[in-house]
């Protein structure tokens, strides 16, 4: 266990504040859960009330789907037209928000596939195979440079944002239902696969991120990724509804559709993205940010820093005071808003290899402080490729003692995200040889 919770931390986000939902997506991460099973039939009642959009009987459902996929690339296609006509971007106002959305959902990103875990077990039956397709597929295979959890990691780790930023309880709930339906996939069953019906769709709002994300500058690989492997017409959606047709008894088809549908609505649970993005609000979260190190830097300035009388330690040492000591900063001239950052002499001492303060705000809080400054100024960003972060191939191979090693054992270790680990990563490998799932390449 001690050895679990060493690998998991290294990839979990650790928010500063624990509560119960973050409480209990750390211990299923960790193995260590009783209550989940309970939990979950909680999380379904909760969801049983909320409408849907899937048709009433599960033979229209490829129709459905269709309609779907059509109607979100209609209203892409209109989103580019809009764009190409000088609309501005949807999603993210700048950079900041950017960063900050992608930190909102890390605590899903991180355990990405987790709720089909427990359909390993099922290698014997070709009717899971579909689903396990799908699960090996988002842990990249065991190759770390398509390992879904890997991909999002490095991303959050190249943007500087791998330092803890607390969150919301509620941005740990839908990691906790994932690593849920994936510890109970033989108690709930028709739920795992309606929740993976709705994951595996591509939303509107994931083609626009990766849209979004490039014009900013961040490499938006781990969409994009998602936009080519969901895919309706063979990706992860089909697979969906394949698992769906191939899974569903005979006897009480009706009653197995329902459950489905209540594990589908389980995706409808917390807040949906594009609601979320508009929560963001810049100035708020350059204070909270402030004020979060305000604590650590009351008495590391020389009381010869000054800002309009008060000593720098003065004005740290006042909690709620930092809307006022930016308010200074800008009366005194070391902040000019609406012009390019590199203008202010504020920004000079914070950015740079031989800046003053060099160090003492990460990338993060660097970007709020570049966009705040910025205002309406808009910096020149060169749009990049998805994927120009790639890794260099590996060529690592699975040893041959793990290749003899039983799949329980191979089970345990791609669990929740421990799949991402060097360990999981040569357990993935090891079980597509082992069961024989292993997919051919063309040659
Ligand atoms: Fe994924
Ligand atoms: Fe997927």
């Amino acid at each position: 266990m001690t050895v679990m919770n060493c690998n998991t931390d290294a990839i979990a986000p650790v928010a500063a504040e624990s509560s119960s939902l973050q409480q209990r997506y750390q211990a299923l991460l960790a193995g260590q859960d009783e209550t989940s099973g309970l939990w979950l039939e909680e999380q379904l009642a909760r969801a049983a009330n909320l409408p849907d959009d899937l048709p009433d009987t599960p033979s229209t459902l490829p129709a459905w789907s269709a309609t779907l996929a059509a109607s979100v690339a209609a209203a892409y296609a209109e989103y580019l037209k809009q764009r190409r006509q000088g609309a501005p971007r949807r999603f993210f106002a700048n950079r900041a928000h950017a960063l900050w959305f992608l930190q909102q959902v890390a605590p899903t990103k991180a355990v990405d596939g987790a709720w089909l875990h427990g359909t390993l077990r099922h290698w014997r039956d070709p009717r899971y195979h579909g689903l396990i397709r799908t699960y090996l597929e988002e842990l990249g295979n065991g190759d770390p440079r398509c390992n879904h959890v890997l991909i999002y990691q490095r991303l959050l780790g190249r943007l500087g944002c791998m330092e803890a930023m607390p969150l919301n309880d509620t941005r740990y709930l839908q990691g906790t239902l994932q690593l849920a339906l994936g510890q109970h996939c033989d108690a709930f069953l028709p739920e795992v696969i309606g929740y993976n019906l709705g994951y595996e769709q591509p939303p509107l709002h994931l083609l626009i991120t990766t849209y979004e994300l490039a014009e900013l500058g961040i490499d938006g690989q781990y969409f994009q990724l998602h936009v080519t492997i969901d895919n309706a017409a063979s990706g992860h959606a089909q697979l969906s509804l394949q698992a769906l047709r191939q899974l569903s008894p005979e006897h009480d088809k009706q009653a197995f559709y329902a459950r489905v549908r209540c594990g589908y609505r389980l995706n409808n649970l917390g807040i949906a993205a594009p609601d979320l993005i508009r929560q963001f609000d810049l100035q708020a979260e350059l204070f909270a940010a402030l004020e979060r190190k305000r604590v650590y830097g009351e008495f590391m300035h020389a009381d010869l820093c000054r800002l309009q009388q008060r000593t720098i330690n003065q004005w740290l040492a006042a909690p709620g005071a930092m809307p006022a000591f930016v308010a200074a900063l800008q009366a005194q001239g070391w902040v000019r808003r609406g012009q390019d950052p590199a203008q202010s002499r504020w920004w000079t001492l914070i950015e740079g290899p031989a800046a003053a303060m060099f160090g003492v705000f990460n990338s993060y809080e660097k970007q709020l402080w570049h966009d705040w400054i910025a205002d309406t100024w808009q910096p020149v960003v060169r749009r990049v490729a998805p994927g120009s972060w790639g890794l260099p191939e590996t060529g690592a191979e699975t040893p041959a003692s793990m290749a003899t090693e039983p799949p329980a054992t191979l089970i345990e270790r791609m669990a929740g995200n421990r799949h991402a680990t060097p360990d999981g990563l040569l357990a993935t490998r090891a079980y597509r040889r082992t069961t024989g799932l292993l997919h051919e390449e063309p040659r």
